[in-house]
């Protein structure tokens, strides 16, 4: 949701601003801008659309060689997505330059204010006021860095805030509230980016900026101060991957890159949390077992893809642990007066750490006194830093919009967390978590197997790729399989695609089965509980009455072929784990699905990877 780059130093501040905003683009690509200090005077150039359009624009007006620079890439939210309303915003004598993420909720009444007072504003942002605001502070308060946050202590609502100043000319200042920003340390340089992939190339030491605290970097200082500019205790960290992981590697794609990824990203999930011993390890859990042992009830709050590693989580934890638990969409948590206290185990599942609805979520939830866990895969970002204790997914940078090897990890980290508590809460031996941790250590290699079976996959996509619905069933943890196909699908080549748990299916969704619509179903595998044979019955019910069938289920279960109009197979796994399987053939179709429509698989429309808005 908007990605900001600052740079001071002795480079050229443009490549530095534009390498990072090719990195931060995933966040959003409405449009693209940066703004440069040159002799006292803000060159800036922004144009609507992606990068691409920056770059044609700068290389017909090309800006004068900077050191000073911020950028910006845009997914708008005030205001259409055009020149005008592209970031940076400047005052109206050029002074100051402000690129922006997050919403100033005040923005209306900050901004009647400036026009009374004579300011014309020319776009529809509520950025624009903060560089107004700043011209009249710098009026009073020569200072940058006093005037950022003299303007910090008048905005509500989310903002990080990226400054340069024409009169300021090694100086480049930063603010956050809610929303992320990160410090890059160099030698004789400073960066500042949404995240860290920003600056990576140049340096992967990095620190960690707090709640409402402003930053000003020169070419050999970092100074954080708080908003009335008392110092601010930073923290520093080293960054575990580098330049290469947040590149494509000769894919085509991000997304084919993390699709490929995955093998890897669920076994580095694992990887240390066992001792020998046999003894689960999670070192990130700062909560006691004996403040473990006193959870009498686990609800899952998360987004998305997010959510759906949640919905998997709650068969896992129930079943593992016998401790109750729902899942709730983040977005709607607060908003219904839920029970809370410090009996309960808020787990906060995000693959960035910044989506604006969770971040939400967990602060209310420790108001109420509950404690709260996340599981995440950015070090250092502001959901964790927020939470009680935390498990990192070890899946290394997600750049693709659409989630495939974080939604994996999450999943992989979720069974963790329940066999953790298993051990804690003694409801398994210390044989049967061995044995589950095998099983999952064991998967890679499946996953590997379908990665390389994709070709199979792709066919049937390109085959189905005029179709303008598609339906995916399953059932136990097959219906979050099914839901997160959908969303792929959805996401990726923007059709009609909805997912269903197959049981559910005669109480309603059958009605929209037609001669040859294409409907996914995942089967469990055989077991006790007569899942497999009830998800067979679905599978010729809708044959019955049309669908064309793509059915997915375990080696050696010759029961759905006479029902099949395409099979995919799948790994044995034992049930609960084969959402880890089963996801992986329907990110593949949906990457083809799309290409064949030809749409841009890393940066589907109206998206942002990380949605740090609510
Ligand atoms: O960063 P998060 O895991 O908190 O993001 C949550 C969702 O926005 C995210 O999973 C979204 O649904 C993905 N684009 C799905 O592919």
């Amino acid at each position: 949701m908007c990605g900001i780059v600052g740079y001071v130093g002795q480079r050229s501040a443009l490549d530095v601003v534009m390498g990072g905003l090719r990195r931060l683009e995933y966040r959003g690509y409405d449009s693209g801008g940066v703004a440069l200090v040159v002799d006292g005077t803000i060159h800036s150039a922004k144009k609507a659309g992606k990068l691409l359009n920056l770059d044609a624009e700068l290389a017909e007006n090309p800006l004068p060689v900077a050191h000073t620079g911020i950028g910006h890439t845009r997914w708008a939210t005030h205001g259409a997505p055009n020149d005008v309303n592209a970031h940076p915003h400047l005052d109206e004598t050029g002074r100051v330059a402000v690129v922006h993420n997050g919403i100033i909720e005040n923005f209306a009444v900050l901004r009647t204010e400036l026009e009374r007072a004579g300011h014309d504003l020319l776009s529809e942002t509520d950025t624009e006021v903060v560089a107004h605001l700043l011209h009249d502070e710098l009026a009073r308060t020569p200072d940058l860095s006093d005037a950022v946050r003299a303007v910090c202590r008048r905005l509500e609502g989310a903002f990080t805030l990226v400054i340069c100043d024409a009169e300021q000319p090694d100086v480049v200042v930063g603010a956050r509230r809610n929303s992320p920003l990160v410090v890059g340390r160099g030698d004789g340089e400073n960066f500042l980016g949404s995240d860290v992939a920003a600056f990576i190339e140049h340096t992967r030491d990095a620190v960690e900026l707090g709640q409402d605290q402003v930053v000003t970097i020169t070419p050999d200082a970092i100074v954080v101060t708080d908003f009335f500019g008392a110092p601010a205790e930073t923290t520093e960290y080293h960054v575990d991957w580098d330049v290469s992981a947040a590149e494509k590697g000769g894919y085509e794609w991000f997304m084919l890159k993390e699709m490929d990824e995955q093998p890897q990203a669920v076994a580095d999930t694992l990887l240390g949390r066992h001792s020998p011993g046999g003894q689960l390890q999670l070192d990130e859990m700062r909560l006691s077992d004996d403040e473990l042992r006193e959870v009498d009830r686990i609800v899952i709050i998360a987004c998305g893809t997010a959510s759906y590693a949640g919905l998997v989580a709650k068969y896992a934890i129930e079943h593992w642990t016998r401790i109750p638990c729902e899942v709730e969409l983040a977005s709607e948590f607060r908003y219904r007066d839920p029970i809370l206290d410090k009996s309960t185990l808020v787990v906060a599942i995000s693959q960035s750490g910044e989506t604006m609805d969770t971040l939400m979520a967990i602060r209310y939830a420790r108001q109420q006194r509950a404690r709260v866990l996340s599981i995440c895969n950015t070090n250092g970002s502001t959901i964790p830093r927020e939470s009680d204790a935390v498990i990192y997914t070890h899946a290394g940078p997600e750049v693709a919009v659409a989630s495939t090897k974080g939604f994996l990890s999450q999943v992989v980290a979720c069974y963790l967390l329940a066999l953790y508590l298993a051990q804690v809460k003694g409801t398994k031996y210390g044989d049967e978590i061995d044995d589950i941790l095998a099983e999952i250590a064991a998967v890679p290699a499946g996953i590997q197997r379908l990665l390389d079976e994709g070709d199979q996959v792709r066919k049937l996509a390109s085959d189905l790729s005029g179709a303008r619905s598609i339906l995916f069933l399953g059932r136990h943890v097959g219906y979050p399989v099914a839901l997160e196909g959908a969303l792929k699908l959805k996401e990726l080549a923007y059709i009609h695609a909805e997912g269903f748990a197959a049981g559910e299916l005669k109480h309603g969704p059958i009605a929209l089965v037609e001669e040859g619509l294409p409907v996914f179903v995942v089967v469990p595998p055989k077991g006790r509980d007569q899942l497999q044979e009830k998800t067979v019955s679905s599978i010729q019910e809708i044959r019955a009455r049309g669908a064309r069938t793509i059915v997915l289920a375990e080696d050696g279960d010759d029961d759905v072929i006479p029902y099949a109009d395409h099979l995919i197979r799948l790994p044995k796994v034992p049930t609960l784990l084969q959402p880890l399987v089963a996801t992986v053939p329907l990110q593949i179709f949906a990457t083809e699905f799309a290409h064949q429509l030809g749409h841009d698989v890393d940066q589907p429309r109206n998206l942002a990877k990380s949605v740090t808005v609510e």
